[in-house]
């Protein structure tokens, strides 16, 4: 009976103990620490020293990461906003992707030195909607870097050294890889292929010999300064179906490329515009 009723008791101090914790925590999150009068303000000191690790978990800075000769937190040398960090042509140069802050959604990592894309660089973000790593030194990403991000729709890879794509999200709206090194043998043809939402599909200025796959969501296919030398019914239409029509394709341009399109006439019935190039 004594037992039960020691027991009892000790719940409910635990439970009131709870409440107060997160009252205070609450609190003192949203005042600034010398309006806090003396006891919250001791009482959240002494949580801080207990429950060191949760605390430094939930501050909004972290380290950079592979920081080469500096470890100042990401949001010192890069703007963070509410969900979005803006790390452009930072100083001391940037060679890899920083540490980001938790439930980032938005990554603007443009004009740095960036040359390689790590499985880790983004395995706990999987908050991020958007990543413009535009104009930097990418020669390779792992194979898996994106591949966990399910809710990524725009990836902009232009102006970097890339020759193979890495596995990309199935979710994408925008993909861009404008500007690299890529090769025929770097892009899978059915790369996209499961990619129900693309409608940008920008591999301008690469090293490309085929066409991948375009999913039918596709409205502005970019391919222009590769090295294609040939289309057939099957690029952008279905040679077994001629019923098959592609009402979403409004922009294809081929220009810049060896291809002779007026070769393949019967290769674009299905489409409203005829692939921009040339014709003789
Ligand atoms: C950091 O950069 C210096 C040159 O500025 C280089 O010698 C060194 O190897 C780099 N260290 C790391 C860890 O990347
Ligand atoms: C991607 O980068 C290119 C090159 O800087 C730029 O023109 C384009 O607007 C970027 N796309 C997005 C969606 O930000
Ligand atoms: C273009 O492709 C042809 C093979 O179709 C190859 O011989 C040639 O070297 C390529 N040109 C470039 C600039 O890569
Ligand atoms: C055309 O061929 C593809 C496979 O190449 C097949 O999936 C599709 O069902 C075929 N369509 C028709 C109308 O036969």
């Amino acid at each position: 009976m004594k037992t039960l009723v020691i027991t009892s008791l000790l719940a409910m101090w635990l439970v009131a103990a709870v409440a107060w914790t997160s009252a205070s925590r609450v609190i003192a999150r949203s005042l600034p620490d010398k309006d806090l009068n003396g006891y919250i303000s001791d009482h959240s000191e002494s949580r801080r020293d207990v429950r060191e690790a949760p605390l430094e978990d939930e501050t909004p800075m972290s380290p950079i990461a592979g920081g080469n000769g500096t470890d100042l937190p990401t949001c010192l040398l890069c703007v963070c906003l509410t969900g979005s960090v803006y790390c452009e042509e930072v100083l001391p140069l940037m060679t890899s992707v920083p540490t980001l802050p938790k439930e980032t959604a938005y990554l603007y990592a443009r004009f740095n030195m960036i040359e390689k894309i790590r499985n880790g660089d983004f395995a706990d973000i999987v908050t991020l909607k958007r990543i413009d790593l535009t104009g930097n030194q990418i020669s390779e990403i792992e194979d898996g870097a994106f591949s966990k991000l399910t809710l990524l729709e725009d990836l902009n890879l232009s102006e970097n050294r890339l020759v193979k794509l890495p596995m990309l999200p199935d979710k994408l709206t925008y993909f861009n890889a404008n500007n690299n090194h890529l090769k025929t043998r770097g892009v899978k043809a059915n790369a996209f292929k499961k990619m129900t939402k693309l409608r940008n599909l920008l591999l301008a200025d690469n090293r490309l010999e085929a066409v991948p796959f375009i999913p039918d969501s596709v409205r502005i296919v970019h391919l222009q300064n590769n090295n294609i030398t040939e289309v057939n019914v099957n690029t952008f239409c279905k040679s077994n179906d001629t019923y098959y029509l592609r009402p979403s394709l409004s922009e294809v341009r081929l220009d810049g490329n060896p291809v002779v399109l007026s070769k393949y006439h019967d290769s674009f019935t299905c489409m409203n515009v005829l692939p921009v190039g040339k014709y003789r």
